[in-house]
C-alpha cells in the first residue's frame, strides 16, 4: 500500500477527509438558513487554522516531540497532518484536539503525490519546508487549489536554488526538488503570510530575509521562536523585514492553539444582525495582525466587548461578546486588508444590514482565494436583493437599514466549494426575509467542522430543507 494511504488509515475515520468525489455524495447537496429568533449563548471557537497548520509543520521539522492542544480538526489541517506523515514525521491523534508530532529534524522524500486538498496554506508552507532538503515531492490539491497561483512561492524558492516543474501558469500539480539552497533577501510583491512562512521554513538552513510592505500574520515568526529559532524583526522605511540566520535547529515543544478569529466571526456577526441576540465566543485569538474585522465592526457601531484578555500559547486571546447592533457603513482602509483578509465575505454580510455604503478596496487578493470571493459575494448578495458594486480590486455594499429595507434572501447561492462564502450566506439567511440556501455545504468542514451544530446550539435555524420547507 502506498505510504501516504497507510498514513491516512491511521487517522480515526471521522478525521479522514473523504475523497473528493465522495465528499459531495456524503454530505447533503445544500444547507439552508432561515430567519428565526434571537441567538443567545456562549461557545468556543474551533482552533485557529493558521496556527494548527504551522504547529504540525514545525513539529515535523523539529527534533523530538511536539504536543499540540486545541488543534483544528478540519479537513485542511488533517491534510497537513497526513502530509507530515508522508514526509516521515510521526503524527498521532491522542484525543480531541490533542496531537503528538515526532520529528527527526529533517523531512524525508514522500513515496507518493502529496494532496493538500483545498488548502493553499498547507500546500505553500509545506513546499517551503520540503525545499530545504535534497528530496523531490509532487504536490496537488482539489479543483480549487489547482486553480490558485503557486508561482508566488515557487519563484522565490527557485531563486534560493530549488527546482520547480510546474504546469503553465505555475499551477498545481507541481514537482519540487530542493536542497543546497542559498540565502536570499526577498521583497514580497504581494503581501502573503503563506509565502513569507514558506521562505522562512526554506531559510532555516541557509538563512533568509523577507520584506513585506504590509505586515501579515506573524504566527510563523512567533512559533519559530517557541521552537528555539532566533529571528530578527525590524521595521524599516521600506517595510517590515524578518531575518533568519542560517543553521537553525528546531526542538519539539508544546503548542496551545487559540480559537480562530476567522471562524468566531460567523457567530459574532450573526449576533450583530439578528435582533435580540447576545453571543459570546470564548478564547478567541486577538493577535493584532488578525483583528482587523473586529476593529472595522466597532467603527460600524457594533456592540462588541472583549473580556478576560490573557496570553495563551504565546498569543493574546480574549472572550468576545456581540449584541444586536445598529450598524453604519464605513470605508475600510486598504492597509487593514492583511489583518482581515479572510473576513471580507462575512464583513460584506454585516454591511448588507448597515445603513449606507461600506467600501472594501485594495483587496484584489480575494479573487485568488478558495474562490473569486469578490465575484461570488457580489453575486450571492445581489441574488438576495442587496446593492453591490463590484470593482476590479474590491466591492461596495450598500445597506439600507434606515429606510427599513430588509435583505430579501430567498435565493440559492453557488459557493464554488468555498467554505467562507457558504458560511457568510448562511449567516445572512438568519436575518433575511426569506431563507437562503447554499450548495456544497460539505466544504464548510475545511475550516469549521462543527459550524452547523454550533450555530444551532445558539438558536440558529440552519439545516437541510425538509419536504415541508420546499419553496
Ligand atoms: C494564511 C494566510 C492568508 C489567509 C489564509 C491563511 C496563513 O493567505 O488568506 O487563509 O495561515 O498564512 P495569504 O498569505 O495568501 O494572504
Amino acid at each position: 500500500m502506498p505510504r501516504v494511504l497507510a498514513a491516512v488509515k491511521s487517522f480515526p475515520a471521522e478525521f479522514r477527509p473523504a475523497p473528493k468525489d465522495q465528499r459531495r455524495r456524503m454530505s447533503s447537496p445544500t444547507l439552508t438558513s432561515r430567519p428565526g429568533g434571537a441567538l443567545v449563548g456562549r461557545v468556543r471557537a474551533p482552533g485557529d487554522k493558521s496556527i494548527s497548520h504551522r504547529a504540525l509543520i514545525l513539529g515535523a521539522l523539529a527534533e523530538g516531540e511536539t504536543q499540540i492542544e486545541g488543534l483544528l480538526e478540519g479537513d485542511d489541517v488533517v491534510r497537513t497532518a497526513e502530509a507530515m506523515q508522508a514526509f516521515g514525521a510521526g503524527v498521532e491523534r491522542l484525543g480531541e484536539g490533542r496531537w503528538r508530532v515526532t520529528g527527526q529534524g529533517e523531512l524525508t522524500e514522500p513515496a507518493d503525490v502529496v494532496d493538500c486538498g483545498n488548502s493553499g496554506t498547507g500546500a505553500r508552507q509545506i513546499m517551503g519546508a520540503a525545499a530545504r532538503v535534497a528530496i523531490a515531492a509532487t504536490f496537488t490539491g482539489d479543483a480549487s487549489l489547482r486553480r490558485r497561483p503557486m508561482a508566488r512561492v515557487t519563484d522565490p524558492l527557485t531563486q534560493m536554488g530549488a527546482l520547480a516543474v510546474t504546469r503553465a501558469g505555475g499551477r498545481l500539480p507541481l514537482t519540487l526538488r530542493g536542497g543546497a539552497l542559498k540565502r536570499i533577501s526577498y521583497r514580497q510583491p504581494v503581501p502573503s503570510a503563506q509565502v513569507k512562512s514558506a521562505l522562512l521554513l526554506a531559510g532555516l538552513g541557509p538563512g533568509v530575509e523577507v520584506i513585506e510592505t504590509d505586515p501579515t500574520r506573524d504566527h510563523t515568526e512567533r512559533m519559530l521562536a517557541a521552537f528555539g529559532a532566533s529571528l530578527h524583526v525590524e521595521a524599516r522605511e521600506t517595510g517590515r523585514a524578518v531575518r533568519l540566520e542560517g543553521g537553525q535547529r528546531l526542538t519539539g515543544t508544546r503548542v496551545r492553539v487559540p480559537g480562530d478569529p476567522s471562524s468566531a466571526a460567523f457567530p459574532l456577526v450573526a449576533a450583530l444582525i439578528v435582533p435580540g441576540s447576545e453571543v459570546t465566543v470564548l478564547g478567541v485569538l486577538l493577535n493584532p495582525l488578525r483583528a482587523g474585522l473586529f476593529e472595522t465592526l466597532i467603527e460600524m457601531g457594533a456592540d462588541l466587548t472583549i473580556s478576560n484578555r490573557r496570553e495563551d500559547g504565546g498569543e493574546p486571546v480574549g472572550d468576545i461578546t456581540a449584541r444586536h447592533s445598529a450598524l453604519r457603513g464605513v470605508e475600510v482602509p486598504p492597509d487593514r486588508a492583511t489583518s482581515m483578509i479572510d473576513e471580507y465575505p462575512i464583513l460584506a454580510v454585516a454591511a448588507a444590514f448597515a445603513e449606507g455604503p461600506t467600501a472594501m478596496r485594495g483587496v484584489g487578493e480575494l479573487r485568488v482565494k478558495e474562490s473569486d470571493r469578490i465575484a461570488l459575494m457580489a453575486a450571492g448578495l445581489q441574488a438576495c436583493g442587496v446593492m453591490v458594486e463590484e470593482e476590479p480590486e474590491g466591492m461596495i455594499v450598500t445597506g439600507l437599514a434606515r429606510a427599513n429595507h430588509p435583505v430579501q434572501g430567498g435565493a440559492t447561492v453557488r459557493t464554488h466549494g468555498d467554505h467562507r462564502v457558504a458560511m457568510a450566506h448562511l449567516v445572512m439567511g438568519l436575518a433575511a426575509e426569506a431563507p437562503i440556501e447554499v450548495d456544497e455545504p460539505g466544504m464548510i468542514a475545511t475550516s469549521f467542522p462543527g459550524f452547523e451544530a454550533l450555530m444551532r446550539g445558539l438558536g440558529a435555524a440552519i439545516g437541510t430543507p425538509g419536504p415541508a420547507e420546499a419553496r
